[in-house]
């Protein structure tokens, strides 16, 4: 872009931000439909690592579109500059050394691999909440699949929208047939050698 000069090459490194925090910073991306677990997992996660002296931000899909995407809403381009947004404030995290927790529907194969294009394929876990659509309605925690199958919410995933499932995630867990406890473990057994600092 014209007139403008990022400075980055004056600012310290990601590498001294991790050395500081004694971690790799690592994004760790949910992909599921809404009610599938995303945010109880990402949560319980993060509790998990914390423990463990690790910083961890989660970014979580109702908490993000109330702030910085308020301006958006749920059509198939919102959609791209939701994740798109996210994306690039996750990189950010990333980038200071942080296990970022994204939590976000990101319904479609393109959103995701925009995302990890942003972030960086090396930077990125695509985990894929796999709790059957059945499961999710029947949960139905906020009463939107009810809502959407009233046709008083438009564009809802799973109903009235698509979702496409990942064709090879890092990780798949199922919340209908795994506990709480049994899918955190996995997850941390499989991000915990990742997020190691290599001396
Ligand atoms: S995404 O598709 O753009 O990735 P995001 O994760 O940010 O979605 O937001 C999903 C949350 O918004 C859902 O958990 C639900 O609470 C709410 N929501 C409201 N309207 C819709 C809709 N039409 N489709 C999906 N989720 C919706």
């Amino acid at each position: 872009m014209e007139h403008i000069y990022p400075i980055f090459d004056k600012m310290l490194s990601r590498q001294d931000k991790e050395r500081l925090l004694g971690q790799r910073g690592l994004m760790i991306w949910f992909t599921g439909l809404s009610g599938s677990g995303k945010s109880t997992v990402a949560i319980a996660l993060e509790r998990e690592l914390h423990k463990r002296g690790l910083l961890c931000r989660i970014l979580d899909g109702d908490n993000i579109r109330c702030g910085i995407n308020n301006n958006l809403g749920f059509s198939p381009a919102d959609r791209v500059e939701n994740i798109r947004r996210i994306a690039e404030v996750g990189k950010l995290f990333v980038d200071t050394g942080i296990i970022t927790i994204a939590a976000f529907i990101s319904p479609n194969n393109d959103l995701r691999e925009m995302a990890a294009k942003i972030i960086g394929k090396d930077n990125f876990v695509e985990v894929y909440i796999s709790t059957p659509i059945e499961v999710c309605e029947q949960r139905d925690v906020k009463g939107l699949y009810a809502k959407a199958r009233r046709g008083e919410i438009k564009d809802f995933t799973g109903v009235s929208a698509p979702f496409e499932a990942p064709q090879s995630p890092d990780l798949e867990l199922d919340t209908s047939s795994l506990s709480l406890e049994e899918s955190v473990n996995s997850l941390l057994n499989y991000i915990l050698p990742k997020i190691e600092l290599k001396k």
